[in-house]
């Protein structure tokens, strides 16, 4: 079953490209089970600190689109893993171990004795929101190369680094990870985030900065993956926004060779992943692929950089049954003045659109269309 969604990631074999990203639902080994079970491809664990911290309460907010977290790391000590990590290995699957420290030789440490342990594979967690010095450190391409070298030199599993989006240059940052020898990048991480702040008693939702997670960052980590895979040749998994096998779909063509679901999962249960895989799986049979392989990366052909873009003369017009609606929604959103009513039809005024293509997107009926 599910031959089709058989992948292969950073030399491991996955019975699908969707895994369960690090996050309090990949806390111990018990949580990791439920999630292989639920047919994850892989699960990453939460990630594994040398110092435990006390968790703040509370610590997870959410607005009905995204999460802001400040979920400071596994509560369990790095001996602890070895009971956990036998216990997750009992389910058939691929565990990678994630680990964070504050230095590289810390990080190598915690690495290898995951990986003594049972890990299959490290994730070198580089990027956090609440941990300020860390942030400076994803955005650092020499400290990135540095931590990766130690971590890549002190296990024999494959080593992936996951980045931040709140750096300037990504991909310089995903090929000093290249250069250190590491065999793959994830991205992205949370974004350093206030979900809201109540205006009566005027305090911010949550008592410190956070990550921000979910649907709306997945735009975000769509143009991350993209551009690091236009520019570096790794192995990408793509995290950010995931809660369906479309999106699943998106990074895929986008040149992630995997994907990774944090807030769906937390928000939904492990059983998300079983409909994203079947969902897949479904996907794909019905474009009769042989292997979901087969488009990776294939939506980067059409992502032109901007110089390449040609201006092509489009006009918007109306098309379909005529619109009636009152709903004006295309005449408000119209910057250029080209929509109105005219005898209770839309009426697209050519001489004024300049085929900016926001109207197609704001009916509610898809009744607008761009005419090349
Ligand atoms: C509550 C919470 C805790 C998280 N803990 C970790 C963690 O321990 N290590 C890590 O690398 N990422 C952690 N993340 C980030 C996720 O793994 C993921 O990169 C991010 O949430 C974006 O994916 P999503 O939009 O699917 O959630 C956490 C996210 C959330 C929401």
């Amino acid at each position: 079953m599910m031959q089709i969604l058989k992948t292969e990631f950073l030399g491991l074999k996955l019975k699908n490209p969707i895994m369960a990203a690090a996050g309090p639902w990949s806390g111990n080994g018990e949580s990791i089970r439920e999630l292989l079970k639920a047919g994850a491809g892989a699960v990453v664990t939460e990630s594994v600190v040398s110092d435990i911290l006390f968790d703040v309460r509370p610590r997870i907010a959410y607005d009905g689109l995204g999460a802001q977290n400040i979920r400071l790391y596994s509560g369990i000590q790095i001996e602890g893993w070895e009971r956990e990590l036998a216990i997750a290995k009992s389910e058939e699957g691929v565990v990678i171990a994630s680990v964070t420290a504050h230095t590289p030789s810390e990080t190598a440490y915690l690495a290898a004795k995951m990986e003594k342990f049972g890990a299959d594979a490290i994730e070198v967690n580089l990027s956090n929101p609440m941990w300020e010095s860390l942030e400076v450190v994803a955005a650092d391409a020499e400290t990135v190369f540095k931590v990766t070298q130690e971590v890549v030199s002190n296990v024999k599993v494959p080593v992936m680094v996951k980045l931040s989006q709140n750096t300037t240059n990504i991909s310089a940052i995903a090929r000093a990870v290249k250069q250190a020898g590491g065999h793959g990048v994830s991205a992205i991480n949370t974004i350093r985030s206030i979900l809201k702040v109540d205006i009566d008693e005027a305090k911010p939702v949550l008592s410190t900065y956070g990550g921000y997670s979910g649907v709306p960052i997945r735009p975000l980590g769509l143009a991350s993956v993209a551009a690091i895979a236009q520019t570096v040749d790794i192995p990408i998994c793509g995290i950010g926004g995931i809660a369906d096998y479309r999106n699943a779909l998106e990074y895929i063509m986008l040149g992630a060779s995997a994907v990774q679901v944090g807030t769906a999962v937390m928000l939904e249960g492990p059983e998300v992943l079983t409909r994203m895989t079947a969902g897949l799986e479904k996907w794909a049979q019905e474009k009769n692929l042989k292997s979901i392989r087969q488009i990776q990366g294939k939506a980067l052909k059409n992502l032109k950089s901007f110089d390449e873009i040609k201006i092509e003369p489009a006009t918007s017009t109306a098309s379909g049954a005529p619109c009636t609606a009152d709903c004006g929604k295309c005449i408000k959103c119209c910057s250029y003045h080209a929509i109105s009513k005219r005898e209770d039809q839309i009426f697209v005024d050519k001489e004024f659109c300049t085929g900016c293509g926001l109207c197609t997107f704001v009916c509610p009926a898809k009744k607008l269309k761009l005419d090349w």
